[in-house]
């Protein structure tokens, strides 16, 4: 695969994160996060209007600690990018405009990037060579999607949630267990000394589907607080928890690779952080025979790297966009 070889200066802001990263090649020089989890966490879930405005605190900060840590300068960037869709309006025009303004000063080839395209991309950046066609699970806040990736940009939907997220369950699961937010990684943490055959959690949609369903599950964690009052085990709910979305999301990975006669999956986005997901998808592909792409834990979880990885991919095919590039609330995965 052919990639961009200059460093890019890629700009993450979908959400709650301000991220600045250089990439050249598969190569992450840097990659700097700057989280704003301090400022949501009294509200209990991310205020857009909040989010933008500390983008806007944020975003030089970042880039030039981005370049620093890369040891360069401004001047030797050949490449710009920004996450432009899917994410908080507010929170992306930030992120963008800061990017559009680099590549413009300087004339530099500049792209916008699919958010979730990112979060795939950053498969690159592990040891093991990427094969397509590859099966990708996609686990975040805002998605859970089951996609088949002929190569980076064509990409066919298999199946997705019709309710609430895989890392919205953890989020609101913990809300309802007292764990505070953001959740997942409170409910790893947790569920590390629980035990997860405790108590019986729903599993969604029966059969042999590639759709999920979570919003059921949210609903059991609050009945069950209610209902066990203070005789709950919060470690042993926690694990309860993490048992219901982690088995669906193995069991329906591990059916759209094989009945699709994939035999590579990758396992990409936020959730991915999660060591017991990690764990039992690599058990269930080595017994499989699949191969399983997983990138590294600090490029699961929002970060402008991935952002960086698929610039270099698109850039090296040449393709860029123009000054009047804006950004989208939602927004499909580019097909081909
Ligand atoms: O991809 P991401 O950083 O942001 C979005 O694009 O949404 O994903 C964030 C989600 C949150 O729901 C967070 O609770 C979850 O990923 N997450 C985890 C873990 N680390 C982050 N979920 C389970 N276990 C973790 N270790
Ligand atoms: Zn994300």
């Amino acid at each position: 695969m052919k990639l961009f070889q200059g460093p890019i200066l890629a700009i993450e802001s979908s959400c709650d994160e301000t991220s600045c990263a250089i990439v050249s090649g598969r190569q992450v020089l840097s990659n700097v996060v700057s989280s704003q989890a301090e400022l949501h966490r009294k509200w209990g879930g991310v205020v857009p209007e909040a989010a933008a405005r500390a983008h806007v605190q944020a975003i030089v900060p970042v880039i030039d600690q981005a370049l620093s840590d890369a040891r360069l300068e401004l001047s030797q960037i050949e490449g710009v990018a920004a996450t432009n869709r899917p994410g908080l309006i507010g929170a992306l025009s930030v992120g963008l405009t800061a990017a559009k303004a680099i590549a413009f000063e300087r004339r530099l080839p500049f792209i916008g990037i699919h958010h979730l395209e990112g979060h795939m991309c950053a498969v690159l950046a592990q040891s093991e060579p990427v094969s397509f066609p590859f099966v990708g699970l996609i686990v975040s806040g805002g998605h859970t999607e089951l996609v088949e990736v002929a190569s980076f940009g064509d990409y066919s939907l298999l199946g997705q949630t019709l309710d609430d997220a895989a890392g919205e369950a953890f989020d609101k699961g913990a809300r309802s267990l007292g764990l505070g937010y953001p959740g997942g990684l409170a409910v790893q943490v947790a569920a590390s000394t629980g035990d997860s055959g405790r108590y019986h959690l729903p599993r969604g949609l029966r059969g042999e589907t590639a759709n999920f369903s979570f919003s059921g599950l949210k609903t059991a964690v609050a009945r069950l607080v209610e209902a066990e009052g203070d005789r709950l085990s919060v470690p042993d709910a926690a694990a309860s928890l993490q048992e219901a979305i982690v088995s669906v999301l193995v069991d329906r990975a591990l059916l759209a690779a094989t009945s699709h006669g994939c035999g590579n999956l990758a396992l990409v986005g936020g959730v991915a952080a999660n060591l017991a997901l990690r764990e039992r998808l690599a058990a269930g592909c080595h017994r499989e025979g699949l191969r399983l792409l997983l990138p590294p834990i600090d490029l699961c979880t929002d970060n402008a790297a991935m952002i960086g990885l698929a610039a270099s991919v698109r850039l090296a095919r040449g393709e860029r966009d123009g000054w009047d590039l804006d950004a989208y609330a939602n927004a499909p995965l580019p097909g081909r």
